[in-house]
């Protein structure tokens, strides 16, 4: 069966539908749970159903890169077939992303390429677009840029505030995110030269009323 490695940095709460997807499909174990931050919330919930948790502390680093290798030194001691960043609050150095370069997937909240970075639901509001969303994608050296695998979309209400608008894009990464991992790992999506190719066999997540 094939194996991922979850960074996560708080709430996990993608890491949830992560495991839970696991758990009912068999799609894929989870070897590992790596947080940067000690207490973040995703630890326990990890730890709560069984699944082995590491924490590696950036604040204790000198510098970047320090903190990477060894970051890659823990990862690569699980020789997971992917790694997954759920909620992980690091940008990554060019050499950590290219040593897993085809093997590393992020959520991100917002219809890439619109709204890369933080506050993307305050970002979409003050654009004034009428529809919203969230972007799995294998992940390159350029931030919240990489190869689309799936999308989920949802419509934009009179009155949303970046809070309503955030819960409804939530739930659907929660959707979005465990199957696009699963049918990375069972190859039917595949990607080669920065095209995906394949068919999800999933309908399209989304929530337009
Ligand atoms: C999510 O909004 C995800 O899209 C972004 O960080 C947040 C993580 O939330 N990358 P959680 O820790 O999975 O609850």
């Amino acid at each position: 069966m094939p194996s991922i490695v979850a960074l996560i940095s708080g709430r996990g709460s993608n890491l949830a539908a992560i495991l839970d997807y696991a758990k009912y499909t068999g799609a894929y174990k989870t070897a590992a749970v790596i947080s940067n931050r000690p207490g973040a919330e995703g630890l326990k919930l990890a730890e709560s159903q069984g699944v082995h948790t590491e924490v590696l502390d950036h604040t204790v680093f000198a510098s970047r890169d320090e903190f990477d290798k060894a970051l890659k030194q823990r990862i690569d001691a699980h020789a997971p077939d992917l790694v997954v960043l759920a909620g992980f609050m690091r940008v990554l150095t060019p050499a950590f992303v290219k040593a897993f370069e085809g093997r590393l997937v992020n959520i991100h909240p917002s219809l890439l390429p619109s709204f890369p970075g933080l506050k993307t639901h305050q970002q979409a509001l003050e654009a004034g677009v009428r529809v919203h969303g969230a972007t799995v994608h294998l992940v390159t050296a350029e931030l919240d840029h990489g190869p689309i695998l799936d999308q989920a979309v949802v419509r934009v209400r009179e009155g949303d505030t970046a809070e309503t608008l955030a819960a409804r894009v939530l739930a659907l990464e929660h959707q979005i995110y465990p199957r696009a991992i699963a049918a990375l790992l069972h190859q039917t999506i595949r990607q080669t030269d920065g095209q995906v190719h394949g068919a999800l066999a999933a309908p399209l997540a989304y929530d337009i009323e």
